[in-house]
């Protein structure tokens, strides 16, 4: 919960965050000089179709904002954004700005040497791959992207031993070996030659030894064309930052940024404005890393096969995620002393540092009116005869007295809501004692949503035989009654090895899997376009028909 970041932020303990959010607005909240590393990849000036990666309704906002007007609104757009990122950055640290030939010249130029000033360029790196290209085209095909890599100051950081690479040796035709230096190729002599072997030399700044979109392997493939190869994170991440360091990635995507900083044990930071990539990330995070990429493009059903991937397993990845609305039910069963902190925190006031009594001031705002935090629905009148009590003794009677005289509020109740008594009771000590009570309800101070009411259904039971085996096709639609959902993710128990270990995104909320007899568990989730999630999980049993157990008991399709 956010409160738990807020908290950690101000012990100094620092928990990885992933943000949904324009990052406009959430780097505003960041402080200055507190990340090491920057790597970005924004949209880029394309204005195509694949810009548009996720689909939903965050990103195409984003999308539209860029689109409004030529390059230089787009440059506008980013400007405002980099200007941010030399604020949050540490003066040892460094940016790499991801782009290609739609823009690059004016992002170099109007933006970086403007921001960091032209004498902290430290690379304009190539990153060259292949890919199919038109045969008959009038130009040469374009395979590369520029990253630019600037500093914040000349007291900036690069690993370079952390990231040679071996020297490429050439047999010439009479048997020599050599080793290729720069491109002009130096023979070198055998001693000399097992010495630089060893060390291995710098990689230029030319890169050709990534895969691109397409090729990035299965293992690490989310399915989408612009997700960039871990390795190239990798090279970026050691040359220009240390074990415990902050990376921050403002438009993380699908995360690749983030789970190779967790691999290089850094700690981070993500954004991104989808609630698609967002669920993606996290899901990746967490170590399970099976997307269907189709099927969160579009709304129809789509038969794709679910891209296995088992990257890494991070065992202990400990991270927060920070949604545009706060969980209704998250916030009103979560722990009543972390709850009380930060709401009070959220209201602008001072939590108390040790917890009291129910009864007791749960903070103050800086004008040290005390505060009480209820995390109930209904708060009935006894609580504001208890809370005058308490305010009292907190303030003494004199303040008290002076509170009431210069006819000021001597404190305040906050609750999800309030019962009539207490709005009556609230009312009389105004009129006939003076005594200003403020009655603040929860959603008045953070943004509060429900979660949507998830159902499963199945839709279709098929017995099907292949390959002499036979086994059921079973279709599931789920549904969220009136909520708009932006991504349905389903685990689905296909046999015992897989499960937990596969989470399937879609839009249209339906999704068929093949079973074989025996027990077996289906679970959705329904994310909003608030990025609240909701939860159902079917459970069914394959013997010669399906049955549904538990909640639907007795359901036979
Ligand atoms: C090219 S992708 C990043 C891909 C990422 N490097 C990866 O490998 O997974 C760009 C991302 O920027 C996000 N985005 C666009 N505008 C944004 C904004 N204003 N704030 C935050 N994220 C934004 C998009 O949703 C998209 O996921």
């Amino acid at each position: 919960m956010k409160s738990q970041t807020q908290k950690n932020m101000e012990e100094k303990i620092f928990i990885n965050r992933l943000i949904l959010g324009d990052n406009l607005s959430q780097m505003k909240k960041m402080e200055s000089e507190s990340v090491d590393l920057i790597y970005l990849d924004p949209p880029f000036f394309s204005n195509r179709n694949y810009e548009v990666i996720w689909g939903d309704e965050g990103e195409v906002r984003s999308f539209q904002d860029r689109f409004s007007g030529g390059v230089e609104h787009y440059i506008a757009w980013l400007k405002e954004r980099v200007l941010e990122m030399h604020r949050i950055l540490k003066p040892t640290g460094s940016i790499y700005l991801h782009c290609d030939y739609h823009a690059d010249a004016y992002i170099r130029v109007n933006i970086l040497d403007k921001i960091f000033g032209a004498e902290n360029f430290r690379n304009h790196i190539i990153w060259c791959y292949s890919g199919p290209s038109n045969g008959n085209m009038k130009m040469f095909p374009k395979k590369h992207d520029s990253i630019f890599w600037y500093s914040k100051s000349k007291n900036y950081m690069f690993n370079n031993d952390k990231i040679r690479i071996p020297y490429k040796e050439l047999h010439s035709d009479k048997g020599v070996k050599s080793i290729i230096f720069g491109s002009n190729g130096i023979l070198q002599n055998e001693s000399m030659r097992k010495e630089y072997i060893e060390r291995g030399k710098l990689p230029f700044d030319w890169w050709d030894d990534f895969p691109s979109g397409g090729h990035i392997s299965p293992k690490e493939r989310i399915g989408y064309p612009t997700q960039k190869p871990e390795a190239l994170l990798e090279r970026i991440i050691k040359a220009s930052s240390n074990e415990g360091d902050i990376v921050f990635d403002p438009f993380c995507g699908g995360g690749t940024t983030l789970a190779v900083a967790v691999k290089l044990n850094r700690r981070w930071i993500g954004i991104d404005q989808s609630v698609a990539a967002i669920a993606v990330t996290e899901a990746r995070l967490r170590g399970n890393r099976s997307v269907d990429f189709n099927k969160i493009r579009s709304t129809q059903k789509i038969k794709g096969r679910a891209i296995d991937a088992n990257l890494f397993n991070p065992d202990s990845v400990v991270f927060t995620v920070e949604k545009y609305k706060y969980d209704y039910e998250e916030l009103r069963y979560s722990e009543a002393f972390e709850f009380e902190s930060f709401i009070v925190q959220q209201d602008g006031g001072y939590s108390n540092s040790k917890q009291r009594g129910d009864n007791g001031i749960d903070g103050h705002y800086p004008d040290r009116t005390p505060i009480q935090v209820k995390r109930s629905e209904k708060i009935v009148r006894d609580v504001v005869d208890r809370f005058r009590t308490a305010v009292e003794r907190d303030l003494g009677k004199v303040e008290f007295q002076k509170c009431i005289e210069e006819k000021r509020r001597c404190g305040t109740i906050i609750a999800f809501s309030f019962g009539k008594g207490i709005i009556e009771e609230v009312a009389r000590l105004k009129n006939q004692d003076g005594i200003i009570i403020d009655l603040k309800r929860v959603d008045e101070i953070v943004s509060i949503a429900k979660r949507p009411n998830v159902s499963i259904n199945i839709e279709k039971a098929e017995k099907m035989e292949k390959g002499g085996k036979s086994f059921w096709r079973l279709e599931f639609s789920a549904h969220a009654g009136d909520s708009s959902i932006e991504l349905f993710q389903w685990e689905v128990d296909v046999d015992e090895k897989s499960s937990g270990e596969r989470v399937l995104n879609d839009r249209g909320g339906i999704y068929s899997f093949d079973f074989s007899e025996g027990e077996h568990k289906v679970c959705v989730k329904a994310i909003t376009s608030d990025g609240i999630t909701g939860e159902e999980v079917l459970k069914f049993h394959v013997n010669g028909k399906v049955e549904v157990e538990e909640k639907k008991e007795g359901r036979k399709v």
